[in-house]
């Protein structure tokens, strides 16, 4: 038996608000110890703010997301374009529980507004930084102690991509292109991961309720967000804890046979 109690730890990136604290809730309710990682609230660890009007979470926002997870949570600061200090965290969270079960690649940030022509350098690395190179980096960190776990395994890997993934959305190409990266990256992962009873999917959120749709609408001069919802056939925007259902079933439930994909989760939106 684990220092864990036999449940499972998961590690969830972007878990201070959103969909990542979401699927925190969710894990820690079905009795996994849960790591919750988001950005430090200060700098040096804090890397830089994402040029443009997303602003990611503060301390308060991991603190509240922690104690919802009822005594399961902890709360754990890196940013993930921070190789290091994610391999830290993930290292010591192994240390103390002795074991990792589920990794949740949530964190994400949005920046944008011009034709991908115009596209700033600082836009374009801050979005690969966070959004791709943020998941391989959990990956690299993680992977490696999903694969300790004694026989028959049952790792989970999964990385919350978006339709973005699937379509280049205008005026975010940096974004997209990031995205369309993680899809690639989960399957390649799955693809090396094989047999392994170690398993690496993404999910594609199509427009969800969060401080993130309120950032991509002002790039696009929007102040309403929920115009987003015109583009889902479920005529509504998506809310968070319906991704983290798709996500805490990846994790826990879904068989080794599900590996490689891209899970749509957009409301019809691809139909
Ligand atoms: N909201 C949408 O419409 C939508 C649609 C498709 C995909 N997504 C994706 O869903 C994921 C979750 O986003 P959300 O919508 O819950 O938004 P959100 O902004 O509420 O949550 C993102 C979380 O990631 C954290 N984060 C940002 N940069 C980080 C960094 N460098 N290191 C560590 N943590 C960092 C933020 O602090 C925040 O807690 C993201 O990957 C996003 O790209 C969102």
């Amino acid at each position: 038996m684990s220092p864990s109690g036999g449940q499972g730890v998961a590690v969830v990136t972007g878990a201070a608000r959103g969909m990542g604290a979401a699927v925190a809730r969710r894990l820690a309710a079905r009795g996994l110890t849960v790591a919750l990682v988001d950005v430090p609230a200060e700098p040096p660890g804090r890397v830089a703010e994402v040029p443009g009007p997303y602003r990611p979470a503060n301390g308060t926002d991991l603190d509240e997301a922690t104690a919802r997870c009822g005594g399961r949570g902890e709360a754990w600061a890196a940013d993930v374009r921070d190789a290091a200090a994610l391999g830290r965290v993930v290292d010591a969270v192994v240390e103390r529980h002795g074991r990792l079960d589920v990794a949740v690649a949530a964190a994400g940030a949005v920046a944008g507004g011009a034709p991908s022509w115009e596209t700033s350098d600082e836009v374009w690395s801050a979005m690969l930084g966070v959004n791709l190179t943020g998941v391989f980096h959990l990956a690299r960190a993680t992977v490696p102690h999903l694969l300790d776990a004694p026989l028959p395994r049952r790792g989970r890997f999964v990385a919350v991509a978006s339709a973005a993934a699937h379509h280049g959305l205008p005026r975010m190409a940096a974004y997209s292109a990031a995205k369309h990266g993680v899809a690639g990256l989960v399957k390649a992962l799955a693809a090396e991961l094989g047999a392994t009873g170690v398993t690496a999917n993404a999910v594609a959120p199509g427009s969800t309720a969060t401080p993130m749709l309120e950032a991509s609408a002002a790039l696009y001069g929007i102040d309403d967000p929920s115009v987003f919802a015109g583009q889902a056939r479920i005529e509504r925007l998506i809310d968070p804890d319906e991704v983290a259902a798709t996500i805490e079933w990846l994790g826990l439930d879904a068989p080794d046979a599900l590996t490689g994909a891209v899970v749509d989760v957009d409301g019809g939106f691809r139909a």
